[in-house]
């Protein structure tokens, strides 16, 4: 029930001096009322922007314009509370958190918005009468797609759970120009596509031209004797212009509306007179139009480092505008440096932000003057370092040369912050060489190089894992010897996704038996009131309602599948879905291998036998990076099998398989409420958490899958009995390991089978393929092979569950019952008590209206 909408005068809570006050007396006075949200209003703002915004008239008001006009009434309305947040928190200056990540993986806005607004109804109803459904309208908007996969999708999670709890938080990143490629598959190979998302135009975003800072890159430092000593100037080198544009997040049901603040890269305005007076005009251009380039591009490796020189500018770029805000922010009402620490958390998502580390240092030392002690004891007790991964290739460092040239004042501080941490090395293990090695900032050899996981453990409070399993590896396997330094520095905050999109929004069905059966909806808040449909799952009519909830959703995805890769799938099949991003750690590989086998397997059947057999559609989708040539044959070989089996009419009613083009979170959203069993199989030890798997067990869908990351504490709470679970263990890893360096694998003979029919053709060419059976049969680093057995054992199992209905609902009750902690509101609680110090700061107006 809606509470019906009541309008009260407007109130300000900025701070405005009397003076002020008297100048803008105007101003007030015509400000006073929020927009109101009755239908006619709605409909009023919409037009008007159709008309005003857009440059439009009725006669060619098309959904796409009904979008836009619907967008920018909806951001309208997101403006009036992000001032008033933004006015709130300034005014009871709470300590506030912000959250520096490289990439935010937001999906679609409209339909999130509307949601979080409590503004659904009276915006479908408003649209209705334009012949629009809001619905329809949700998939005019192209993605924002400004991240690679998990660390991006947990960002966009974590900035929703914030606002929702009413956590005073900031994230801040970098606006690139084009997000992650478009794939396409041309002859089963992946092909990209730069995806300029900007094209039509961002509703969401507010450019603040009045929010600028000045970037400098290059230069030298000049060492200069005052009477306080010696100062240190970086000068010279290239200057580069950022540009703030704020993307509003509104919480759920509340006024609260937080901010994400993204860097853009612009020429600076300076002119280099003598390169335009020497007549290099158009070269003088050239070389101010290069610093655009900066945020042009966000790097496509998921998991991988890329050692490029442009990769670090867009990570100091990023850093340096973000805490000249920050900085610029905290002195606007402090003139106290000791409090900076009281009022200011800065999260780290991962290195990529880590040399912020050093530029916060370099403000308080060289430009506020500080102490080189009391600043670094105000950075470590500001800075928290979130780590994503264990994988070595994963791992960031930068070469010092790369750096001495780029930022050579950091890199001065950085041979400083290490001399004296060696210290501390040295008084826990005197003369032990080997240790020093091992954890100084700096990586001897022949190329000189900076470990900025080291950096960053050094530079912070906190060191974080992300999920039980992972932050043990971190502890005990990557970085043992910060641990046995910093023993309490290390945490673990298990990942958790936002129930808001993955189970409101991408699955309405669900929703409305959620709320039918607990009797509230509160469970979109409370994530720990889901535990009570539990208690219904023996009840028939719940039953009967869950299975018709999948088969709306599979519907709903097999019309998708239709429309976008012309294959037509059946409903009443087992949908087995594998997406994420495409990696060998991942085992894309390992699925279409035993894809394969149980193809070979129905071909040998009887009609009699086949009649038997559990139907299956095999869902995969995913990208892989650009330049990884093995994930990229994988695609292939999936592509490959998918069809001669699509088209082989002997399974057809058996066995399908589907590559679907372009994953991204839109696509999620259609794809997970669909699925009947999931996919979550990476060589034990090497997934950090993973998030879909959560996202799946909220929507009733079966993991299959080994102990890895977070699959291991929803084991703990789904029961591994409600799942699928197989393979190698990490504590088996390294035995393992040397088993196949010791070539004492017996390949299993099914597996063998598979490999034969792949080099006789059955799916094309076999060379194609050749790299990938030359990857396990020499090496097989990822385990596919000795883990193929169990993996198949664990496939039985699955189909015989699917042949006992009732059974299989109430996993899938359970599954979903099980998910409480695994919301972002629990992880964004944890984070915000254990590692920031921050309380939640409730937006207190006179016009508080709907919630
Ligand atoms: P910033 O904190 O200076 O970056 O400003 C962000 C937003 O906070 C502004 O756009 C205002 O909405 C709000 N704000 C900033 N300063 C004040 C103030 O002095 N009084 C009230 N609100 C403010």
């Amino acid at each position: 029930m809606q509470m019906p909408y009541k309008q009260t005068a407007r109130t300000t809570t900025g701070v405005v001096p009397p003076t002020e006050k008297k100048k803008g007396s105007k101003l007030f006075a015509l400000k006073t009322d929020f927009l109101k949200n009755d239908e006619d209003s709605i409909q009023k703002g919409i037009l008007d922007h159709v008309e005003y915004t857009l440059a439009r008239t009725k006669y060619n008001f098309d959904s796409f314009s009904a979008y836009q006009g619907s967008a920018y009434s909806v951001r309208d309305r997101l403006i009036e509370r992000w001032n008033e947040t933004q006015q709130y928190y300034t005014e009871q200056d709470p300590k506030r958190v912000y959250y520096l990540s490289m990439e935010y993986l937001m999906g679609r806005t409209l339909q999130n918005a509307v949601y979080n607004m409590n503004l659904k109804d009276e915006y479908h109803n408003a649209l209705l009468e334009f012949g629009f459904e809001l619905e329809d309208l949700y998939e005019e908007e192209k993605d924002a797609a400004l991240g690679n996969g998990g660390l991006g999708r947990l960002a966009a999670c974590f900035m929703d759970s914030l606002a929702t709890l009413k956590y005073p938080a900031w994230g801040y990143g970098l606006r690139y120009n084009y997000g992650m490629f478009e794939q396409g598959i041309y002859d089963g190979y992946q092909t990209e596509v730069p995806d300029y998302w900007l094209v039509a135009g961002n509703p969401w975003e507010i450019e603040r031209l009045d929010v600028q800072y000045t970037v400098r890159f290059y230069g030298q430092v000049v060492e200069r004797k005052t009477s306080e000593g010696v100062r240190h100037e970086w000068e010279g080198g290239e200057l580069v212009q950022a540009i703030a544009y704020d993307t509003p997040v509104p919480g759920y049901h509340t006024t609260n509306t937080n901010n994400i603040r993204l860097w853009s890269s612009k020429p600076h305005k300076e002119f280099d007179l003598e390169a335009f007076n020497g007549g290099n005009y158009l070269s003088a251009v050239e070389a101010k139009q290069r610093s655009e380039n900066i945020t042009s591009v966000l790097y496509p490796n998921d998991n991988t480092y890329s050692g490029k020189e442009l990769r670090l500018k867009q990570q100091y770029f990023f850093v340096a505008a973000t805490l000249c805000d920050i900085v610029r922010r905290y002195k606007k009402s402090h003139t106290d440096w000791k409090e900076f620490p009281n009022k200011v958390a800065v999260q780290l998502n991962d290195t990529h932000p880590t040399i912020g580390v050093i530029e916060l240092f370099r403000k308080l030392l060289d430009e506020e003057g500080l102490a080189w002690d009391e600043a670094w004891s105000i950075v470590t007790k500001t800075f928290a370092y979130t780590n994503h991964t264990i994988l070595p290739e994963a791992l960031e460092m930068w070469p010092v040369k790369l750096i001495e040239d780029l930022l050579p004042r950091h890199m001065q501080l950085i041979y400083g912050i290490n001399h004296r941490f060696l210290i501390t090395v040295t008084q826990k293990w005197p003369d032990n060489i080997e240790k020093m090695r091992s954890l100084s900032i700096i990586q001897e050899g022949e190329e000189k190089k900076v470990r900025m996981a080291h950096l960053a453990i050094v530079g912070s409070h906190c060191v974080n894992g992300v999920a039980a399993m992972h932050s043990d590896l971190v502890k005990h396997k990557v970085f043992p010897d910060f641990f046995a330094l910093f023993p309490d520095k290390f945490q673990n905050k298990t990942n958790g996704v936002t129930p808001r999109r993955w189970i409101q929004q991408a699955n309405p069905t669900l929703s409305n038996i959620l709320n039918r059966w607990l009797n509230t909806d509160k469970w979109v808040i409370d994530l720990e009131l889901i535990k009570g449909i539990k208690e219904h799952m023996d009840n028939p009519q719940l039953i009967e309602e869950w299975k018709q909830m999948k088969l709306i959703n599979k519907q709903r995805l097999a019309d998708f599948i239709l429309e976008h890769c012309g294959i037509k799938v059946n409903i009443n099949a087992l949908f087995d879905v594998h997406i994420k991003r495409i990696h060998e750690y991942k085992r894309q590989l390992l699925n279409i291998l035993s894809v394969i086998h149980r193809y070979l397997t129905i071909k040998k059947m009887s009609p009699e036998e086949r009649r038997n057999v559990a139907p299956r559609v095999v869902i995969f989708a995913g990208k892989a990076a650009p330049g990884y040539f093995m994930a990229k044959r994988h695609i292939k070989l999936i592509n490959s099998v998918a069809e001669v089996i699509n088209n082989d009419k002997e399974v057809d009613e058996h066995l399908k398989v589907v590559f679907i083009a372009n994953y991204n979170v839109s696509v999620a959203q259609v794809i997970i409420p669909a699925s009947d069993i999931n996919q979550q199989i990476s060589t034990a030890g090497t997934e950090a958490s993973g998030t879909s798997n959560m996202k799946f067990t909220m929507n009733g869908s079966l993991i299959i899958g080994t102990l890895d990351g977070a699959n291991v504490e929803i084991a703990e709470e789904v029961g591994q009995e409600n799942m699928f679970i197989f393979g190698l263990r990490t504590s088996e890893i390294d035995k393992a390991r040397e088993k196949m360096k010791a070539k004492e694998v017996v390949v299993d003979s099914r597996l063998q089978e598979v490999f034969l029919n792949i080099e006789l053709g059955t799916f094309g060419a076999p060379e194609v393929f050749k790299p990938i059976l030359d990857s396990l049969n020499y090496g097989d680093f990822y385990l596919t092979m000795q883990d193929f057995p169990l993996y198949l054992d664990a496939q039985e199992e699955v189909d015989n569950l699917w042949k006992r209905p009732d059974d299989w609902i109430r996993k899938s009750i359970i599954n979903t019952a099980s998910t409480y902690f695994f919301s972002s509101d629990r992880a964004m609680k944890e984070y915000a008590q254990q590692i920031w110090g921050i309380e939640p700061c409730e937006v207190e107006t006179t016009d508080y209206r709907r919630y």
